[in-house]
């Protein structure tokens, strides 16, 4: 590792060590009212999210052949900024090799199944093969694959009927500046509630028909969310995901996110130590910024060890104490293994204490992030049982899982 970047991480242990700052921790700007939604809030939500978006439809005879493009970079090319972000988000990844390389197989063995996934990872009707009415299973004649692959595409959020939603704007104003004929795509409707939690509920919140474990659905972050001291404080899920309305999304696979939400300490309680004594030390982790259960979803795990290293790094026999934070789940989904997440609002401790046999030691403590523990196991599984036609795109898919874990806290402590 080069200078630069010990310092970035020296200062990123010093900053965890500092006291929480004052007394409300919390990120204030754009904070909504606590409250519930209005009446016109939530009509626009279930009319937008209803099930299966429907197609677009015939576009308005003036609109240019890039007005009603449905493409990303159709929107890119007059909302860069936006484009940017959504394309380096897992919302546009959300059609990657993992879901892809499912998909083959299971279109052909459960097509129920794989139709149901399009639901949350590519939700706009142009981007799935086949409809669903009251004739039963047709194919679709507006499928567009080229679009199937980009995942949660702008449209799917922002266009219905080829009417173009969005948030009111920054100074809370609502109505259009000149006739809506005379802008691109004829304008904007604009809403409060693309400002509310509710509108990521429907991809990020599991219903009373998805599965539940242990009384609680397996996909639960908006409920978590609600119940959270942020939505107390009126703090939106955009609030943290979409800072300054970017549309970045970032989660558990981005450390400095994850970093910009925890508070991590160690104590221990004394500063030396002789050969014999106790240690007695304590490794607290607290979720300041984080507006759910850390982490909300069962796929993650953080791995927490603490253990006594030699002058040279070498761990000690039978020093080590680990914890994993995660709502395991075994591969078929039929039980909950643990649920360790910490709630909102909640506090993650460990209690180390060993006899100190010699002088020069040190207690290192790690905190590990392994954002897709699940799929590592469940890719490796599909794999040996015979993934298909699907096969390459797993392989890919369980690199991707290994690559993705990190340290997320690394701190060693001088103990003599
Ligand atoms: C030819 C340029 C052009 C294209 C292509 C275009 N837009 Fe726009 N868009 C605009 C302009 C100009 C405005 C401002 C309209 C207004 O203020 O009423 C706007 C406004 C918006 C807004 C509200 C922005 C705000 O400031 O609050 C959203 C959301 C939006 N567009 C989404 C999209 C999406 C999604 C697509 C692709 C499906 C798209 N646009 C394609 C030019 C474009
Ligand atoms: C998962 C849903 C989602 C997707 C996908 C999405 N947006 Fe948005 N977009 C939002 C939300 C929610 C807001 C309001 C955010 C806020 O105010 O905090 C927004 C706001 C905007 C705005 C207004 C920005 C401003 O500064 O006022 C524009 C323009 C826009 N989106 C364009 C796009 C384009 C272009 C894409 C694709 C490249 C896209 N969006 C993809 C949900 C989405
Ligand atoms: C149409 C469904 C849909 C909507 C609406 C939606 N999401 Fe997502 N979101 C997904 C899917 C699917 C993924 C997983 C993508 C992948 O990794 O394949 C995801 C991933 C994410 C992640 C990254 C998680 C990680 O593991 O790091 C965040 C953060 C996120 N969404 C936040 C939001 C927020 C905030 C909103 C509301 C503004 C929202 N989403 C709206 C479907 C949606
Ligand atoms: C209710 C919405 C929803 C449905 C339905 C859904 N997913 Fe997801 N999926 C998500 C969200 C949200 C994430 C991201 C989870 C997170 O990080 O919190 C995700 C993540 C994933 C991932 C890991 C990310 C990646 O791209 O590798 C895979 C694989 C996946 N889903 C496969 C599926 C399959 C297969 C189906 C259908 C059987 C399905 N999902 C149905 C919402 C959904
Ligand atoms: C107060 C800030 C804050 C709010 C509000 C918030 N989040 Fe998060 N979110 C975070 C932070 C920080 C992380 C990274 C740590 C983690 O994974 O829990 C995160 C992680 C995630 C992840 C990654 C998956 C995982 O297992 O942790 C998803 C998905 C997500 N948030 C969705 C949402 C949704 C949907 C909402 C609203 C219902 C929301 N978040 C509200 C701060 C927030």
């Amino acid at each position: 590792m080069g200078r630069a970047a010990w310092l970035v991480v020296v200062v990123a242990l010093l900053a965890f060590d500092l006291p929480a700052d004052a007394a409300d921790p919390m990120p204030r700007p754009g904070g909504l009212p606590p409250g519930v939604l209005s009446k016109a809030e939530r009509g626009f939500l279930e009319k937008h999210w209803r099930r299966a978006i429907p197609p677009q439809g015939p576009a308005p005879a003036r609109f240019s052949s890039i007005e009603r493009s449905l493409q990303p970079e159709a929107c890119g090319a007059c909302h860069p900024v936006q484009f940017g972000d959504w394309q380096a988000s897992l919302h546009s990844k959300s059609m990657g090799p993992g879901v892809a390389g499912q998909l083959v197989e299971m279109a052909r063995r459960e097509p129920a199944a794989a139709r149901s996934c399009s639901r949350c990872h590519a939700p706009a009707a142009e981007q799935r093969p086949e409809l669903v009415d009251a004739r039963g299973v047709l194919a679709n004649p507006d499928f567009d694959p080229t679009l199937q692959s980009r995942g949660v595409i702008c449209a799917s959020c922002h266009v219905r009927g080829y009417e173009h939603f969005g948030p009111p704007r920054r100074d809370g104003s609502t109505a259009s500046r000149a006739p809506r004929g005379t802008f691109p795509h004829d304008g904007v409707t604009r809403t409060a509630a693309f400002l509310r939690a509710e509108f990521c509920a429907s991809c990020h919140q599991f219903g009373a028909d998805g599965l539940s474990l242990n009384g609680k659905p397996l996909e639960n972050t908006y409920e978590e969310w609600r119940r959270s001291p942020a939505a107390r404080r009126g703090l939106q899920c955009q609030n943290c995901h979409m800072p300054d309305r970017r549309h970045l999304w970032r989660g558990i696979h981005n450390a400095d996110m994850v970093r910009s939400g925890v508070k991590i300490t160690v104590r221990a309680d004394r500063a030396r130590y002789r050969a014999g004594d106790l240690v007695r030390a304590t490794l607290a982790i607290a979720t300041p910024r984080v507006g759910h259960a850390f982490p909300t979803y069962v796929t993650p795990q953080v791995l927490v060890r603490a253990e006594l290293v030699d002058a040279h790094g070498q761990p000690v026999a039978g020093s080590v104490e680990e914890r994993v934070i995660a709502r395991q789940v075994p591969l078929d989904l039929s039980r909950e293994i643990s649920d360790t997440p910490i709630p909102p609002g909640g506090r993650f401790t460990l209690d180390y204490a060993r006899r100190l046999e010699a002088v020069g030691l040190k207690l290192r403590v790690t905190v590990t992030v392994l954002p897709d523990e699940f799929y590592t196991r469940f890719f490796e599984a599909l794999l040996a049982a015979g993934a298909g036609e699907g096969e390459a795109q797993i392989r890919e898919a369980l690199e991707a899982t290994r690559r993705s874990a990190y340290t997320l806290y690394l701190k060693e402590l001088p103990l003599t």
